[in-house]
């Protein structure tokens, strides 16, 4: 059902790798809202990937970006308002990747090459995305930006590794640049703290089975999906937040404030008297 909340907006949308991507489902929710948008993500991934089909459904242009290239993300920026003719009102960054956490590599052990790229990647690109939009007076007033994290940048998740330090950093960088985009630009800057999620990239957490199964267990509501994230995030970029700005918003069925459900209690009895 569409509430035309994003009609006549436009926007760019980062990391639709395949149709379990929460940015796929992002991309499909914003343009049956209304919106024009623009799809981008890596070469390698535009060449590995499904986005070509994603950019036939939703009538939008495809256009490679390295999220850790400050080049490549201008030469974005400036087709993308090209493509539009004018500004751009959201953007949703959905990017993240640590080859620590692919290779399994232990906390304590990791390779600061490797880290190096995580931070890069999933956090120093949101900076960087945003140096760019600011630099070039890219966003209208009252646009709105929005990151996904992760709640292991609040609490410890075994498995998450250096990814827990990179979404901290992603998150910080929400704040001190949104105080800058909302004080010169009218730009708010969110991040929104997702339930776990059967995407690639969550599948390359190890234990994520359990971890899935535990949320699910522990959240009143349940996890929420990717296309409960996507309505969320629709909300976001609509004139309906307009002085929400500098926020972590937990997206997880309830999922942050629990301490022990009844479920997860009863699973712990169980299996202690199994033993
Ligand atoms: N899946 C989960 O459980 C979960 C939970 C909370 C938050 N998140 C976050 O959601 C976001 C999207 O992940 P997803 O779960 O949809 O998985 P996904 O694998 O579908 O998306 C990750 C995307 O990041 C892109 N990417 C990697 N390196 C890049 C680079 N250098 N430049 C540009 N793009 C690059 C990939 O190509 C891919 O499209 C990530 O930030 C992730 O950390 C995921």
């Amino acid at each position: 059902m569409s509430y035309n909340l994003l009609k006549g907006k436009r926007g760019i949308v980062f990391g639709a790798l395949n149709e379990h991507s929460i940015a796929w489902k992002v991309a499909e929710r914003a343009v049956e809202e209304g919106a024009e948008i623009v799809l981008t993500n890596t070469p390698i991934s535009l060449r590995m990937g499904d986005i070509n089909r994603l950019a036939e459904r939703c009538n939008a242009p495809v256009i490679a970006a390295d999220a850790t290239s400050v080049e490549d993300l201008e030469s974005l920026v400036d087709k993308a308002m090209e493509h539009f003719g004018g500004k751009i009102d959201f953007v949703l960054h959905s990017v993240g990747m640590s080859p620590n956490v692919r290779k399994n590599i232990p906390y304590q052990q990791l390779n600061y090459t490797f880290l190096d790229k995580t931070l890069d990647i999933s956090a120093i690109s949101f900076h960087k995305l945003m140096q760019v939009l600011y630099s070039k007076s890219a966003m209208n007033e009252w646009g709105s930006i929005v990151a996904l994290t992760y709640m292991a940048a609040q609490r410890t998740f075994v498995g998450y590794g250096d990814m827990a330090d990179a979404k901290a950093l992603l998150e910080s960088v929400a704040r001190s640049f949104g105080a800058i985009f909302g004080r010169d630009h009218k730009v708010r800057v969110n991040t929104v703290s997702q339930s776990p999620t059967a995407t690639t990239a969550g599948k390359g957490i190890a234990g994520m089975g359990g971890m899935l199964d535990f949320a699910e267990a522990m959240s009143p509501l349940g996890n929420a999906t990717a296309e409960d994230c996507a309505d969320y995030c629709v909300t976001l970029f609509s004139d309906l937040t307009r002085k929400v700005t500098m926020q972590n918003l937990y997206h997880d069925g309830g999922f942050s404030n629990m301490g022990l459900s009844e479920a997860v209690y009863n699973g712990f009895l169980k299996g202690a008297k199994e033993e």
